[in-house]
């Protein structure tokens, strides 16, 4: 596991948009596992920003989503689908075919899940996985306790998450229950792992993530088994790491060919 401290989250968000630029000069048809929330909103930008510049080209990739609400429609504004049409795909040239999220109106929800799951290996795996963390040390809407060997299927969200993620609902709407989420197995199966996380709120997740035991109450501690996995952050969300020295010596001390990823 590679952690890399940032002054800011823009600095954390170029350097995380390297990684995207690196992988797609290498494989114009790369498989791309994406993620919603606050955090990859800059990120979205940066590589809006590339793409108009003419450094990056999306028209031939593919993309996955980790999750939806279940319940909520493409058109329903807190929709994880309107979170990327509006934030990412609008202003990238990505066929509408190419895109996939979990469908939060799915009737037959296992069939669906099993399907997802089937789309991702059929496409040749997902080759770079963008990933936020939840101030409960979530991945996906993987919460506490879920298996480390999950795969795509519903979940109940925690109170915590629920009441984290109200600011993206109207108010006096409510959060819903349920979501259908990539697994944690399913993240693990990913080549190449980026995940971001800023603010004081997430030092804690961040901590445990990175230097505490794997264990199913933490579950982004299972990306210690991953053997490609980047965790970029600000300096608030790496406030409660024993290790940032060795950290940043390891980072200023890379060959500049590393650093691209
Ligand atoms: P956030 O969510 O980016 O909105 O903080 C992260 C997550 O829940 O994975």
């Amino acid at each position: 596991m590679e952690v890399i401290i940032t002054a800011d989250p823009q600095s954390a968000s170029r350097q995380a948009a390297l990684y995207f630029k690196s992988l797609l000069r290498r494989k114009k048809n790369a498989i791309l596992g994406l993620a919603t929330g606050g955090t990859p909103v800059l990120l979205y930008q940066e590589l809006i920003r590339l793409h108009r510049a003419g450094e990056l080209d999306f028209s031939q990739s593919s993309t996955f989503n980790l999750d939806e609400y279940m319940g909520l429609g493409p058109e329903h504004p807190a929709s994880y689908r309107r979170f990327m049409q509006d934030h990412f795909f609008a202003s990238i040239q990505l066929p509408a075919a190419n895109i996939h999220i979990p469908d939060g109106l799915a009737a037959d929800v296992p069939a669906h899940a099993a399907a997802y799951e089937k789309a991702i290996v059929d496409a040749g795996g997902i080759d770079l996985q963008l990933l936020g963390v939840g101030s409960d040390g979530h991945i996906g809407f993987n919460e506490p306790s879920s298996s480390l060997a999950s795969r795509t299927r519903i979940k109940t969200l925690s109170e915590r998450t629920r009441s984290d993620n109200a600011h993206f609902f109207a108010a006096g709407e409510e959060v819903p229950y349920h979501v259908i989420t990539m697994g944690i197995g399913t993240i693990l199966d990913a080549r190449e792992i980026v995940l971001l996380a800023f603010g004081d709120k997430k030092a804690d997740a961040v901590a445990a993530l990175v230097e505490g035991p794997v264990s199913a109450m933490v579950p982004a501690s299972a990306l210690q088994l991953h053997p490609s996995v980047r965790v970029i952050i600000d300096e608030a969300a790496a406030g409660k790491l024993q290790r940032t020295e060795y950290y940043r010596h390891v980072f200023d001390f890379k060959p500049a060919w590393q650093k691209q990823g």
